[in-house]
């Protein structure tokens, strides 16, 4: 099978994956197995739906790659989101009750899910497109978030040195915080909160209250770090992030945290909130190559993050999601099979289309790990020219960092 973008469908594609309803994750709008209606593509747009997974006789290894039960986890987790934020919009008290213990109980599953899954660790399965921005925005969160602290075990112990490695290591509260990071947004004004383009320094000011917004409405309620991770998942590494510290006492406010001063758990939710953010197409942006997003975030975000969790950031998101078509250097037109985290711009990919457009005989002997051929690159992703971002992280993986701190 193979990832398609909706504007490409074509007469005859055969849908390889079902796709969920988005207003009711539960329910599907397109059985797989089902020609997909050309004239459909205006509507799975207007739902929000981007790619579609379409049969490809060469590919069909690739159904290994996508895992329906990771993804009924996802949407259990996304329904669970949506009755918690749904109630917090329906209630007027600034502190309102969140069903912790049922979130912990998906959050738990989904972990352990994530530990015994042999794909969990490298490929990035995004939730499908649902229909509330905040509501997918938090669910997918939660899910880089885990993947990420999954590549960081041993470093998470070391930092949060006042606890036993057991209750160290333990992610569920990381989860929980990335689930309900945004709950404080739901008090923000919705022409601000919806604004279609920039917001003035103003509305900025308003929109930098949600994380304490948030804190004050789990206070008591969330465990102390998942609500910490609530209050400071705006935090950089260099200290130029937000809110400032208040004393308890005095009420006088100091600066914001900075590096190590950041708990742990919340500088792996800066990164995977920052990552969701610039990966979701919203309302006034439009999606972009995940290859052009990683760039990004290294050129604009420098100096943002904990170095370490960058690193390992870098080994779990792929900068070219498997099942996506690309173009080679070479004119070849190319599928990608394989994510190797020692070379996030040169995957492996299997050769479908010759520079002039015929297919190959037999695709499955047309087989190319792009790190073997310094001299060939991705150049092409959806149309875009990706040759700009091609810079990203070809340093040492993580793993060959200290391994001491990463696990
Ligand atoms: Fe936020
Ligand atoms: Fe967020």
């Amino acid at each position: 099978m193979l990832r398609v973008a909706v504007e490409k469908i074509q007469r005859g594609m055969i849908l390889a994956r079902p796709i969920p309803l988005p207003t009711d994750p539960f329910r599907y709008l397109l059985q797989r197995d089902i020609e997909i209606p050309i004239d459909l593509k205006p509507r799975l747009k207007q739902l929000g739906i981007h790619e579609v997974w379409v049969r490809c006789r060469d590919l069909e290894f690739l159904e290994h790659v996508i895992d329906e039960e990771l993804c009924e986890q996802q949407r259990q987790l996304y329904c669970q989101v949506r009755k918690n934020f749904e109630q917090v919009m329906r209630s007027s008290v600034s502190v309102v009750d969140i069903d912790v213990a049922h979130f912990q109980n998906s959050i738990s599953s989904l972990f352990h899910f994530l530990k015994s899954s042999s794909f969990g660790s490298v490929m990035l399965q995004k939730l499908d497109a649902f229909d509330n921005y905040l509501m997918s925005h938090s669910t997918n969160v939660c899910y880089v978030a885990l993947l990420i602290g999954m590549k960081l075990e041993r470093y998470i112990i070391q930092e949060r040195s006042l606890l036993k490695p057991k209750d160290a290591k333990d992610l569920r509260h990381l989860g929980l915080g990335c689930l309900l990071h945004d709950i404080g947004k739901m008090r923000i004004p919705l022409e601000i909160l919806n604004k279609p383009g920039k917001l003035t320094p103003e509305e900025f000011e308003v929109m930098k209250t949600h994380p304490t917004i948030g804190y004050e409405m789990l206070r008591g309620q969330a465990p102390p770090a998942a609500a910490q991770v609530v209050l400071n998942h705006h935090q950089r590494w260099d200290g130029k992030g937000y809110p400032g510290r208040a004393d308890q006492a005095s009420g006088q406010m100091f600066p914001p945290m900075v590096a190590r001063q950041i708990p742990i758990f919340c500088r792996i939710a800066t990164m995977a909130d920052i990552y969701d953010a610039a990966t979701t197409k919203r309302v006034y942006s439009q999606a972009k190559p995940s290859v052009q997003v990683l760039h990004e975030m290294r050129t604009w975000c420098k100096g943002a993050f904990d170095p370490l969790v960058e690193q390992a950031f870098y080994e779990v998101i792929p900068a070219f999601p498997i099942g996506q078509t690309v173009r080679l250097s070479n004119g070849i037109e190319a599928v990608v099979v394989d994510f190797n985290p020692r070379f996030p711009v040169s995957p492996k990919v299997q050769c479908v289309r010759t520079p002039s457009g015929e297919p190959f005989a037999d695709p499955s002997q047309e087989e190319i790990d792009l790190a073997l051929y310094p001299d060939l690159d991705v150049v092409e992703v959806d149309g875009i020219d990706v040759r700009p971002y091609l810079d990203i992280q070809r340093s040492r993986p993580v793993s060959q960092l200290d391994p001491m701190l990463v696990g």
